[in-house]
């Protein structure tokens, strides 16, 4: 009888000891009783397509990219999806049998189906969308937007240029507001969206006045520590819809285990435990 190879996974950043992906995946590989391994690596800006080379040599089956290669995930694949194209970075790398890299993003997936999972009947083509903040992570939210037909997208920024450079790699299909304007448009909202860091355990909070989020709005936070973050708690108070950014990172993760080892995971409240301890 031939060995019995595990399947391997891992994730690839820098620093990668807070990342909360190990975790997550060895909870699926063991609630799907799968012979499999996922780790964290750290890897340096300059080892990075070594390390993946090496990798693939080893017969892992893909990686998770984070912070800070991102993009260059996306440069070194040999093919990738059009919402990683659009985003301009990658966070999953799939091996090929032909020994080729593919590459997605799987983060406006996973805001989508996050949203979707709670709330079935949430039409994102309606209404006007106001995302907070222009980092990475914004960009994600908003291909997820564009790609559904959002009808308005208003994106506000702390840093106005940063915003602006989010519009022009946007094809000029959202909004920019300055960031002081924020409860006179947050007040005609369908959806709010924080991408930004605030609202974090440690930093200040979203500058926003809870009697201008709409109570029939949609309210979102990226956030996740603490877990229900002070703008949720406003728009819970206003009676809004409310989703936590525990399940966005959740729901990130389920494409890549499904191309790594052909199965598809369950997201449970015992998962969600788990990952905010
Ligand atoms: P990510 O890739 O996770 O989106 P990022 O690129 O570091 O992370 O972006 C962080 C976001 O939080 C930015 O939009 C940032 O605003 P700036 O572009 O002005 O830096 C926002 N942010 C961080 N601290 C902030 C603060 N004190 N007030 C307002 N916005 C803040």
């Amino acid at each position: 009888m031939g060995e019995v190879r595990p399947l391997l996974a891992a994730v690839l950043g820098n620093p990668i000891s807070h990342s909360k992906s190990p975790r997550m995946h060895n909870y699926w590989l063991k609630q799907r009783n799968i012979n499999g391994y996922y780790i964290p690596i750290k890897v340096e800006v300059e080892d990075f397509e070594r390390t993946i080379r090496s990798l693939m040599d080893m017969g892992f089956s893909g990686v998770n990219v984070t912070i800070p290669h991102k993009v260059s995930a996306l440069k070194i694949a040999d093919e990738s999806s059009s919402i990683a194209k659009y985003i301009g970075a990658a966070n999953t790398l799939i091996f090929t049998k032909e020994k080729e890299i593919y590459a997605d993003n799987t983060d406006a997936f996973g805001f989508l189906n996050n949203i979707r999972c709670k709330y079935p009947s949430w039409n994102p083509k309606k209404g006007t969308s106001v995302v907070l903040g222009a980092g990475g992570a914004s960009r994600a939210v908003i291909a997820a937007l564009l790609s559904e037909g959002s009808e308005k997208i208003i994106v506000l920024n702390r840093t106005i240029e940063k915003a602006e450079v989010l519009k022009r790699d946007y094809n000029n299909k959202i909004t920019v507001e300055p960031w002081e304007h924020l409860n006179d448009i947050v007040v005609s909202s369908s959806n709010i969206i924080n991408t930004t860091s605030l609202g974090m355990n440690g930093k200040t909070f979203i500058p926003v006045n809870p009697k201008f989020i709409p109570k029939e709005a949609l309210v979102s936070d990226l956030v996740y520590t603490p877990i229900e973050t002070n703008l949720l708690k406003m728009a819970k108070s206003r009676g809004s819809r409310t989703v936590d950014g525990l399940g966005m990172l959740i729901h990130q993760g389920i494409p890549g285990f499904e191309a790594w080892f052909d199965q598809t995971p369950l997201v449970t409240e015992e998962l969600r435990k788990i990952l905010l301890k």
